[in-house]
């Protein structure tokens, strides 16, 4: 058993935590995160705010366990200023309406009021847990406060560590650029201790981590739990066509990149024909959430379709040391089996 801060303020067995990912995360696998002891995340903003009303319901109907939510609340997204939905919109309106009805999943990013609609379903739903990326709005955070979700913020910098620290989060979640999706340019090994450094909140680490290696260094850089979000695309209640989590499975290092081709800002992604033809021409990539927009359709292909060549498929170095489609309750198990014995094996290695 590894107890730390985070496994006793949340009231779970092991400090593992499935990362929100968008589209990947629905309720299916957030339910067996947290039946086999870690804690699940909802991927809640690629729900439109009534689909991520019923998630939310699936996942309180098949668990009693604590669960959290992932939301992007960046002002480019919770503003109503219609000026700056204007160039999103026009590349919206623009597309087929059959390609539309396969934007399902970026539909909530690309439409104006709806990030604001998904807060009021999460207030009203008070998950256990919230988990934010890209902005740590007080008002939100003051919100939570009221109905007791706790608070975690997901950063890739010491500096955006700070800035949620002084905004009054919980628990500070570093992902090195070893992660899949959206990622800084700091790597785990280095980012984790310096953010512990620097805030005074409980830190969770990030980015690279898949196995109980993984967990137990983590924890040796004074983490209270691991962020895993690519171990666990290649697991049975992920979502996301076969070809994908086959991909993860057999992926290797160098086939990973860090690129703004599909949504305007750094992701790691397998990398495919459309990231060459954008890296090509870099400077005409649009801003985030704009170019999610321009990339239309390629967006989605990768996990629903299986569009190996320009679908987009986020996925991080961890693919390298992934070789096997698993329950995501045996991977959660695993990690923390193999933690355990790598601990004691090691505390058996230090003598007087
Ligand atoms: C397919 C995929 C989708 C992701 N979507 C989101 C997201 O919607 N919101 C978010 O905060 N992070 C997202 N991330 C990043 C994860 O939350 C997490 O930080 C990252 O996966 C951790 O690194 P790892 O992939 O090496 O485990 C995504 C990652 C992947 C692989």
């Amino acid at each position: 058993m590894i107890t730390t801060t985070l496994t006793r303020r949340l009231g779970i067995a092991h400090p593992v935590v499935s990362a929100g990912m968008a589209r990947v995360a629905q309720a299916d696998l957030v339910v067996a995160v947290s039946e086999a002891g870690g804690m699940g995340c909802l991927g809640g903003v690629s729900f439109m705010p009534d689909q991520l009303r019923a998630e939310i319901e699936k996942i309180k109907a098949g668990t009693g366990n604590p669960f959290a939510v992932n939301l992007l609340l960046p002002d480019s997204l919770t503003t109503e200023d219609e000026a700056q939905w204007e160039p999103v919109r026009r590349l919206w309106s623009a597309l087929p309406e059959h390609d539309r009805a396969r934007l399902a999943g970026v539909e909530a990013l690309l439409t104006p009021g709806a990030v604001a609609r998904q807060v009021e379903v999460v207030m009203e739903a008070a998950p256990p847990a919230v988990v934010l990326t890209f902005a740590t709005p007080a008002w939100f955070i003051e919100e939570c406060r009221k109905r007791g979700i706790l608070v975690f913020a997901l950063v890739g910098s010491v500096g955006k560590a700070v800035e949620a620290s002084r905004a009054g989060v919980d628990f500070i979640v570093a992902q090195g650029s070893e992660g899949g999706g959206h990622t800084g340019y700091a790597s785990t090994l280095a980012l984790v201790p310096g953010v512990i450094d620097a805030v005074e909140q409980p830190v969770l680490a990030a980015g690279g981590i898949a196995d109980g290696r993984g967990l137990a260094a983590v924890l040796s850089l004074g983490a209270v739990g691991a962020w895993v979000g690519t171990r666990f695309i290649a697991s049975t209640e992920s979502y996301g066509h076969d070809a994908f989590k086959q991909r993860v499975v057999s992926g290797k290092l160098n086939q990973v990149t860090l690129t703004r081709a599909y949504t305007g800002k750094p992701l790691r992604t397998f990398r495919n024909a459309w990231t060459d033809q954008w890296e090509s021409r870099a400077g005409d990539i649009a801003a985030f959430p704009q170019q999610y927009a321009v990339a239309g359709t390629r967006v989605e292909t990768g996990y629903q379709e299986g569009d190996l060549d320009w679908g987009m498929m986020p996925a991080g170095q961890s693919v390298q040391i992934i070789d096997e489609i698993l329950p995501a309750g045996d991977i959660v198990r695993g990690m923390v089996a193999e933690a355990e014995e790598i601990i004691s094996r090691l505390h058996g290695t230090v003598s007087g």
